[in-house]
């Protein structure tokens, strides 16, 4: 009965009395009652909060923004103070009729004065929805919630837009036809606990990993897998909805065998409404930067978590530095969140000339290795022909095999030069190294920390080539050593370090590099005294004895190479490449951007966001 609440004023939201949907809960109250029975099958995972979409999704331009007066679809939420209705007469609604880039017919969104998401962010977050979604809407309304911060939220445009999908026909939808019925009945699992509620619920939970799958090569989100449930998968993915080209294409005139959009009710659409294309979304490339461990889990929460990750660190830039490193690993297990103040918003130094180039000698390799191979496809990370080459630097016996995508922005001595300026202590740990380019999103990078292989896009910069490189073997960064040293500090190095621990030592793996390459100096605008434990913690691994670190040679001897990938001695040692400092730059003064201490956590600002993106959730609190 309350999941039926959530579900129906949530479509009533989304569509308004436009769409004359016997779901509509204001028109046939009755309609609680209709019996969806509850799926028995078991959850894969407790919900959908180790996932984030945003910054794989292009937002789409706002063309003109218009105050419009309320429609009635909006203007049946206001009441008198004292009832039970979700915007208060007292308080306020305003409208804006919104014009996107993709679209000739705009969109109705309504805003509460006092909900606590702005216009700007509903905006932002609406016009990330793939238009292919995004043109089932027709009315938004955005209203504050009473409940405590916690206990809702979570609710995604994407998955309501995938319910305004669904119900969009008006007589089938698409989760009440027997071919996804017999999907469940054949499958052994659905995505996560709120899908359990019934088959319309479940529908577009999956819905919203089907999204994710398309962006990101096929893969499922970490800790996801698709045996249990591939009909229910097969199903969605069948649909018009998602074939990838409409879907997030540049435009909402669609035609194809699906329901109709709801813009399709408006008269005249297809003669009046032309769409404005735009070249550099009528091809969407996908990506993959997965974000394990950021996030903090919503106590409470079963809602899915979709677009609305963004809510946890705000929108736009801050997103586009964490596509900038981000390691990936089988689990989302990386720990929480880290609530240490960021010295700095971000590294703004250089440190490819305090690093020496190595001398290298190239072989082109005949085939890929499997990790480059399953990196190349339509929908994958290189949708361009893929090269591999071995490289052997003059420090190390044993190549290292990097596979470039023949679209990538890095070129070949671009990827040569930065990869052996990489200090052979560090380096002797890479396995192979994926090129790519990074067409719509900023360059940005991960670790696929199983297999050791780093993945490049776009132009990374040195300090991102150090950050990708971690010791495999000790992992210093689950140690209790590592803990305590974070428990006794009140800083991080910048905003990024905050997202766990494993985050934080790959950035204090950059700064500490730094400081021993300018004989102890940090960079500019950072400061030890709030991070001296962490600092301390590293001095203590011999992987940063610098004589070894940057030495001649990837033979190295001690525990902590025992997983070290290229071990074997050079054919020549250099014995003139030798560990030496450099003179800090006097020009490099504004290497980190400082930043004035808040006080406000970003997990504080998140609670900030994470509030009142949907209505429904009154009712289900
Ligand atoms: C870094 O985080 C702080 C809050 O800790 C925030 O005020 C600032 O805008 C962030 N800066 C960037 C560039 O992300
Ligand atoms: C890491 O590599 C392994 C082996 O190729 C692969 O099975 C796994 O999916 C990769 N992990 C990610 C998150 O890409
Ligand atoms: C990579 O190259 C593409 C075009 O080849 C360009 O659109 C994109 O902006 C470049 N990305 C970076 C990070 O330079
Ligand atoms: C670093 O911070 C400490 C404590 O706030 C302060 O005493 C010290 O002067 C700072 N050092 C530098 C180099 O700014
Ligand atoms: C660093 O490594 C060198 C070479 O292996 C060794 O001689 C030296 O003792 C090490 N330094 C420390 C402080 O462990």
């Amino acid at each position: 009965m309350r999941c039926y609440w959530r579900l129906l004023v949530c479509t009533t939201l989304l569509t308004g009395p436009a769409v004359a949907s016997p779901l509509d809960a204001r028109e046939s109250p009755s309609i609680q009652e209709i019996p969806l029975p509850a799926l028995t099958l078991p959850a894969q995972q407790p919900n959908f909060n180790g996932f984030d979409l945003t910054s794989a999704l292009p937002p789409a331009s706002i063309l003109s923004a218009v105050p419009v007066p309320l429609p009635a679809s909006c203007s049946g939420y206001l009441g008198a103070p004292g009832t039970n209705s979700e915007c208060l007469t007292t308080t306020g609604m305003s409208a804006l009729s919104i014009q996107f880039e993709d679209c000739g017919t705009p969109f109705v969104v309504c805003r509460c004065a006092d909900a606590q998401m702005s216009m700007d962010v509903a905006l932002d977050r609406f016009s990330r929805v793939p238009v292919g979604l995004r043109r089932y809407a027709s009315t938004i309304a955005v209203m504050a919630t009473q409940t405590e911060a916690n206990a809702f939220l979570k609710c995604t445009y994407a998955f309501q837009l995938t319910h305004a999908y669904d119900f969009s026909g008006t007589t089938s939808y698409a989760s009440a036809t027997s071919a996804w019925l017999d999907a469940l009945s054949t499958d052994s699992c659905v995505p996560d606990a709120y899908s359990q509620t019934n088959a319309v619920e479940d529908f577009a939970q999956t819905g919203v990993l089907n999204v994710y799958m398309l962006i990101f090569g096929g893969n499922l989100p970490p800790g996801f897998q698709t045996a249990c449930m591939s009909n229910q998968l097969a199903y969605v993915n069948s649909l018009p909805l998602f074939n990838t080209e409409t879907l997030f294409g540049n435009t909402c005139d669609i035609v194809n065998s699906g329901p109709p959009a709801r813009f399709a009710h408006y008269p005249g659409y297809k003669a009046t409404h032309r769409q404005q294309l735009v070249a550099s979304l009528s091809s969407f490339s996908p990506f993959r930067s997965y974000c394990p461990g950021l996030g903090t889990p919503m106590a409470g929460s079963i809602f899915s978590t979709f677009l609305l990750h963004l809510s946890i660190l705000g929108i736009s830039s801050v997103l586009a530095h964490l596509d900038h490193r981000t390691a990936v690993t089988e689990s989302s297990s990386l720990g929480p969140q880290l609530t240490l103040q960021p010295q700095a918003p971000s590294f703004a130094f250089d440190l490819t000339n305090a690093l020496p180039p190595a001398s290298s000698s190239l072989t082109p390799l005949s085939s890929l290795p499997p990790a480059c191979s399953d990196s190349v496809g339509p929908t994958n990370e290189c949708t361009a022909t893929m090269s591999a080459t071995a490289i052997t630097y003059e420090d190390c016996g044993d190549p290292f095999v990097v596979c470039r995508c023949a679209d990538a922005n890095m070129t070949m001595d671009t990827i040569v030069d930065r990869l052996g300026r990489v200090p052979v202590g560090l380096r002797r740990f890479v396995a192979n190294v994926v090129v790519s380019s990074a067409p719509l999103s900023g360059s940005h990078a991960y670790t696929n920390l199983t297999t050791g292989d780093i993945h490049m896009f776009g132009d990374t910069t040195m300090d991102v080539w150090i950050h990708e490189v971690p010791p495999f073997d000790t992992t210093p960064s689950a140690s209790q050593g590592w803990a305590e040293a974070l428990q006794q500090d009140t800083c991080v190095p910048d905003n990024y370090s905050q997202t766990n621990r494993v985050e934080d030592f790959a950035q204090l793996s950059v700064i500490k590099i730094y400081a021993l390459l300018h004989s102890g100096n940090l960079p500019p605008g950072f400061n030890s005294t709030c991070m001296q434990n962490q600092l301390t913690f590293m001095d203590g691994l011999s992987l940063y004895n610098a004589t070894q670190l940057f030495g001649n040679t990837c033979a190295i001897r001690g525990k902590a190479g025992r997983s070290a990938r290229h071990t074997k001695p050079p054919a020549v040692l250099d014995a003139s490449r030798v560990f030496q400092t450099v003179p800090l730059d006097p020009t490099a003064t504004a290497g980190a951007a400082l930043m004035r201490s808040s006080g406000v956590s970003t997990t504080i600002t998140a609670g900030g966001w994470l509030v009142a993106t949907c209505v429904f959730i009154l009712f289900w609190a």
